[in-house]
């Protein structure tokens, strides 16, 4: 089969197709046959080497988060079935053509969620869901504040927000307001067009920095009120003088479940539509990663999807 990953870092020309035995799966794991895999901005980073200054020594396989239909299972695998459309998170290597995925960060497909939008699910929604139930502590009605509200995680963030009744100050470029709008913010602030009088400031009790790259355009620690949070998805350094503001990296934490995230989102989805852009669907090629590489480089809205050949013609079975 093949996999996409790179040997050395660089631009998008270092991206490969290496040829890779099928895997199989182990007691508690399902084999996957991928129909879609996204692009995300850590897979971007990390071809370029920016988790790692010296150069590398083995092939990195790329790739989280995929869709596509169970082909094998494990022979302790209940909950799942052969056939099953699924959404997967793995460490890596989802840029495949096969993969396999532990069962307990595998969730079936929800009826009603395109194939192609629940590719982009997994990253962006599991580090939402842990950034406000596990990481922030959000008082009931409090103002909170996202940046980049009209990216991924920012945009699933504002969801969960809308849901549990804390009104939202949006933060993107102001080509976003409609975006924005749509996802019921209480107030937008383009960071390109601010208004003169800043009756934003030091209102949000808790900051979330989505911006790509961490880049806040100066305003999280504008917005953060005096004893707030301010939660960082990429351990970005923040500019914060107020010694009360509590500084928190979401990151990995062994007490948290993959699943449980997955399983939050599936049940949102079953109530009410999710809003997740997909910018484009690229043939799964290397031609096609390596353009959806240099696409998600530069500013986008939206995620760049990867199908292979067989994926654009089955349908789910949700
Ligand atoms: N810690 C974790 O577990 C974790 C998990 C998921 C994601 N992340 C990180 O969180 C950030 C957001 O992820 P995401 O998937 O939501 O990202 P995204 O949707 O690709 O982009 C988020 C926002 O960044 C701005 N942006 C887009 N392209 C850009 C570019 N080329 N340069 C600078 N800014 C750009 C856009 O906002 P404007 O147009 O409004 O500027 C966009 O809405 C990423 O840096 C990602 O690596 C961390």
């Amino acid at each position: 089969m093949i996999t996409y990953g790179f040997s050395e870092y660089g631009d998008a020309s270092v991206l490969q197709a290496y040829q890779l035995p099928i895997p199989l799966p182990k007691k508690h794991q399902v084999q996957i046959k991928v129909a879609y895999f996204p692009v995300n901005p850590y897979d971007v980073a990390l071809r370029q080497g920016k988790f790692d200054p010296t150069s590398l020594t083995q092939t990195i396989y790329l790739g989280s988060d995929l869709v596509g239909q169970i082909t094998a299972l494990g022979p302790e695998v209940t909950a799942l079935s052969l056939g099953d459309w699924v959404i997967a998170h793995r460490p890596n290597r989802a840029n495949s053509e096969y993969v396999i995925a532990g069962a307990s960060k595998t969730v079936k497909l929800p009826s009603g969620l395109a194939p192609d939008v629940a590719a982009c699910l997994p990253t962006p929604g599991i580090a939402a869901y842990n950034a406000w139930f596990h990481f922030a502590q959000i008082p009931p009605k409090a103002t909170v504040a996202i940046i980049g509200i009209a990216g991924a995680v920012g945009g699933l963030l504002a969801q969960i927000a809308k849901q549990a009744g804390n009104p939202v100050i949006g933060v993107a470029n102001q080509r976003h307001q409609q975006t924005a709008q749509q996802l019921g913010v209480a107030e937008f602030l383009a960071y390109d067009q601010l208004p003169t009088a800043p009756t934003w400031r030091h209102q949000a009790t808790v900051v979330f920095n989505t911006g790509m790259g961490g880049q806040d355009h100066g305003l999280a620690a504008e917005l953060v009120a005096p004893d707030g949070q301010l939660l960082r998805f990429n351990g970005a350094p923040e500019q914060v003088s107020d010694p009360s503001v509590q500084l928190i990296d979401v990151g990995y934490r062994r007490d948290l479940t993959d699943g449980d995230a997955l399983h939050f989102w599936t049940d949102y989805c079953q109530r009410q539509p999710l809003f997740l852009q997909v910018a484009q669907t690229l043939p799964a090629t290397l031609t096609g990663l390596r353009q959806a590489h240099q696409l998600t480089a530069q500013r986008h809205q939206g995620k760049y999807v990867l199908a292979w050949d067989w994926a654009t013609k089955a349908t789910p079975l949700t």
